[in-house]
């Protein structure tokens, strides 16, 4: 470090690199505070839109924060602004599940080409920080390589986010933790410092420890959530009430409840793609990851079982009419990505069947292009007009409260297959409604172990 770096480097300008989740809510979050952020971003579309803060993304309070920041946070192309010599630069661009499960790095290495290309100038005033989930040794590998491209030593700095989708600025303004993982102690201080508008404890660890705790607490969350949907299937078989038995074994101190609540699986950007990239990592360094396998397993029976009990139901699929209520991957949010919902509309649609679907945020804009033959409507009762069959995939409070002799007024058929333990039994059986819940013995007695 110069002393002229140490003149220059702007302690209140942050620049984060990528205008999703993450780094949308990073760089309101942080303009929040009083910095001053540069969000950069590859897509003029998606840069347009949030010049406008009409956010791509469906967070609470976002736009409003945003707003309320005014010229704190600006919006720029990568590839037509020079880097800013900014204090720290967040690096939040997506790291999805590519080969094997093992995360793919492409957009990650691209980001230190254009930090390296672009600033003129680096020093140990200005800290990367990684807050996309990479693992274990990313950061350390990072650091060498822009010594190597840049010639001068950047410290870069691991610091994973917690952020849950539909609370992602909440999270972010009073997150449960700061994980900071960091081959430079001053580095990690100086990151602290910044973060030191929360209370939150901080754990200030090596790089490596700090990247492998964010695959181990999504890994966590996944297993739970299989660990619920396999002991409800089983008590559905006994004669127990599901959500009754994890209720009381989640009263334990010790387990807690959240993360039990049985249904159609796990989906979203982060859990599958953590879960999986484990598997890979395991295999890389002949560590068997048994426990994630069985996690994936329970996850993917869950969907087959939804599938399996549809066409158990109605004696076929093909040509039969299916309203599927709830395309996005949990209440709350827009994002399909591994969308329980989108992905059992798809198989339906594979089988034949003629199928209809609603969602509350999802509009036929935010499916890929091989989705344009799914039918969304706006209302949810339009969608269970002329219905044989009804799954519901996201509990929204919209399908939720239906009233449930409505349902059974619209329908032509009587199945309903609840994938979120939402709907009330007593109700259904009132209106005329056959309630199916996953792993129902009614309908798949006999077959079951086959699914
Ligand atoms: C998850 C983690 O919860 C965040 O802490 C993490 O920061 C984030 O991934 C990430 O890595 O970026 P998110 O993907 O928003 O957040 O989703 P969750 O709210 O955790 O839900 C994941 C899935 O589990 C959803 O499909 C949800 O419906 C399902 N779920 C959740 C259940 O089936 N049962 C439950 O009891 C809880």
């Amino acid at each position: 470090m110069t002393d002229g770096a140490r003149d220059t480097a702007d302690a209140h300008l942050i620049a984060v690199v990528g205008c999703g989740y993450v780094g949308l809510v990073t760089a309101v979050g942080l303009a929040e505070q009083g910095m001053r952020v540069r969000a950069f971003d590859v897509d003029p579309v998606r840069l347009a839109a949030c010049r406008e803060l009409r956010f791509p993304i469906l967070e609470p309070g976002l736009e409003h924060a945003a707003r309320l920041a005014g010229e704190r946070l600006t919006f720029h192309d990568v590839h037509e602004e020079a880097w800013p010599d900014a204090a720290f630069t967040f690096i939040a661009v997506p790291t999805p599940q590519g080969e094997a499960g093992y995360p793919n790095l492409s957009m990650f290495r691209q980001v230190l080409m254009w930090i390296a290309d672009g600033q003129s100038r680096a020093s140990s005033e200005n800290v990367i920080v990684v807050r996309s989930t990479v693992p274990p040794g990313t950061a350390r590998w990072a650091q060498a390589e822009i010594q190597r491209l840049m010639g001068e030593a950047v410290p870069v700095v691991a610091n994973p986010e917690f952020l849950q989708e539909g609370r992602a600025l909440q999270d972010f303004r009073e997150p449960s933790r700061i994980l900071i993982g960091s081959e430079n102690r001053e580095a990690a201080d100086r990151l602290r410092e910044l973060m030191a508008f929360t209370s939150a404890p901080v754990v200030i660890t090596d790089t490596s420890t700090a990247e492998l705790a964010k695959y181990g607490s999504n890994a966590y969350l996944a297993m739970r959530i299989s660990f619920a949907n396999e002991m409800a299937r089983l008590a559905e078989r006994e004669g127990a009430d599901p959500l009754v038995m994890l209720e009381a074994v989640g009263l334990d101190p010790r387990i807690g409840s959240r993360y039990l609540k049985p249904g159609v699986g796990y989906g979203g950007s982060c859990l599958p793609k953590d879960v999986a990239a484990l598997v890979s990592m395991g295999s890389a360094v002949n560590e068997p990851m048994e426990l994630m396998r069985a996690t994936q397993e329970v996850n993917d029976l869950q969907r087959r079982r939804i599938i399996r009990t549809l066409a158990d139901g109605l004696d076929g699929l093909d040509g039969r009419r299916v309203a599927v209520l709830g395309l996005a991957f949990k209440p709350g949010t827009n994002d399909v990505r591994d969308s329980p919902g989108l992905q059992i509309a798809r198989e339906l649609l594979t089988a034949g069947a003629d199928v209809v679907t609603w969602d509350a945020a999802v509009t036929p804009d935010l499916l890929a292009a091989n989705d344009a033959g799914l039918s969304i409507t706006n209302d949810a009762l339009e969608a269970l007009r002329g219905a044989d069959a009804a799954v519901l995939c996201t509990e929204w409070p919209e399908i939720v409260d239906l009233d449930l002799s409505r349902v059974a007024e619209v329908m032509e058929g009587t199945l309903l297959v609840d994938g979120r333990y939402a709907w009330d039994r007593s109700a259904a059986s009132d209106a005329g409604l056959d309630l199916v819940r996953i792993g129902s013995p009614r309908v798949v007695d006999g077959t079951a172990a086959t699914v």
